[in-house]
């Protein structure tokens, strides 16, 4: 073992942009150079039949791995504190194929509100044909959360802050009510908006961590990829359903994923840092009815974000007092910097508007039109002068 690996498994206790510089590879594997070989591989070859038949050598077929893919399923393992990972196409590949891996028919699923939009379309025409029930809930239930537990609720799907109306739920309070009241219950949490750098939901009693990494970890708008996380309880039922259903990533998307990890810490903080300044600035705006974000002290879910999480993301949501949404439109076309785009995380600033129309209760803001913001590494002050030209090219719409 090389002097960089030790350093990265006895790295638990060392910061995170230590870690990040060191997880995954370890460069003895392959002569010393830092980065893992980009493997692409479908048919690997065996030296001889009785290597073939007693399967003893170390890799077999492309859909079980390559030495890059394995890097970054060691990378996201030590990041998650989890006992294995698997990698998958897309965010919503790691959140559909996760639910895959576990449900059975008969089985209930209790679903958090506010989650991620095609989290819910799944949900609702895929699993439900299936035989599975879907109820969503509150994410402010807190201690009812016992009352919809059935015996015979077999997943509860988390995801804090909620998408895009970023409401806080209290995960190892909902965590600890699902595992008491039915021990063989699969807590399962859409991670992406924290990422394991500001929240590690295995700490706080969930089952299954699912991470978006096109978002932080890709880091660069090129790159789809997903990431499922578990404790070692449910690591060897992942690993062989994602093994039966195929899934499986290219070593090039890998090899990108890894490569912008090792800067997803400072990204992040950054990114944290202008997000916070841009805040700051909008609270003076007559314009804004209110910032929905977790980080600051007067959201509702501050106090359970403060109490849990490390750190904030870039990406938040501003009401535009009373404005319709072609109102808001006129915001949008005006800005300059910011682009018109689905995803986040990038090193991009992007703005969306988004809809809550499908949710059951979390309906989103009623004072105004929401518009999501995304805040990318560009500076600060740039990313204030173009917000401010949008909305005075939106007030000039008015005359
Ligand atoms: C919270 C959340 N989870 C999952 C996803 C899905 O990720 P992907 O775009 O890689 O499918 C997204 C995408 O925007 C997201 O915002």
């Amino acid at each position: 073992m090389s002097k960089n690996r030790k350093m990265a498994d006895k790295s638990g206790s060392a910061g995170i942009n230590t870690r990040l510089a060191h997880i995954g590879n370890d460069p003895q594997d392959f002569h010393g150079y830092v980065n893992p070989p980009v493997v692409r591989a479908s048919t690997i070859l065996y030296p001889d039949y009785e290597t073939m038949r007693d399967r003893s050598q170390k890799y077999h077929y492309g859909i079980d791995g390559t030495p890059t893919t394995e890097a970054l399923k060691d990378a996201l393992s030590e990041l998650e504190g989890a006992a294995g990972t698997a990698l998958v196409p897309s965010g919503l590949a790691a959140i559909s194929v996760s639910i895959l891996c576990f449900a059975k028919a008969g089985m209930h699923l209790l679903v958090v509100d506010s989650l991620y939009g095609p989290t819910r379309l799944f949900c609702d025409t895929v699993l439900s044909p299936l035989g599975v029930e879907v109820e969503y809930f509150s994410p402010f239930v807190g201690d009812d959360f016992s009352k919809l537990m059935r015996p015979n609720t077999g997943i509860v799907m988390l995801e804090a802050p909620g998408s895009n109306s970023m409401e806080m739920c209290d995960v190892p309070l909902l965590a600890g009510i699902a595992h008491d009241r039915n021990k063989d219950c699969i807590v399962m949490m859409d991670n992406t908006w924290a990422s394991p750098l500001f929240f590690r939901p295995l700490d706080h009693g969930v089952d299954v961590s699912i991470h978006a990494l096109t978002k932080y970890p890709a880091g660069h708008a090129d790159v789809l990829m997903g990431g499922i996380s578990t404790n070692a309880k449910h690591s060897a039922q992942l690993q062989s359903s994602t093994r039966a259903m195929g899934m499986c990533v290219g070593g090039d998307d890998a090899y990108l994923v890894l490569r912008s990890m090792r800067s997803m810490g400072v990204r992040m903080r950054h990114q944290e840092k202008t997000t916070l300044q841009i805040y700051q600035w909008l609270q003076s705006q007559k314009e804004v009815s209110r910032v929905l974000y977790p980080a600051l002290p007067d959201d509702p879910g501050h106090e359970l974000w403060a109490r849990d999480f490390s750190g904030a993301s870039s990406l938040f949501t501003v009401v535009l007092k009373d404005r319709s949404p072609d109102q808001a439109g006129v915001f949008l076309n005006a800005l300059r910097i910011f682009g018109l785009g689905y995803s986040w995380a990038g090193y991009e600033s992007l703005a969306v508007m988004p809809k809550f129309d499908d949710r059951q209760i979390c309906r989103g803001p009623q004072d105004g039109t929401s518009i999501r913001l995304q805040i990318g590494l560009e500076d600060a002050e740039d990313l204030i002068a173009d917000i401010d030209q949008a909305l005075a090219a939106m007030v000039a719409g008015d005359s």
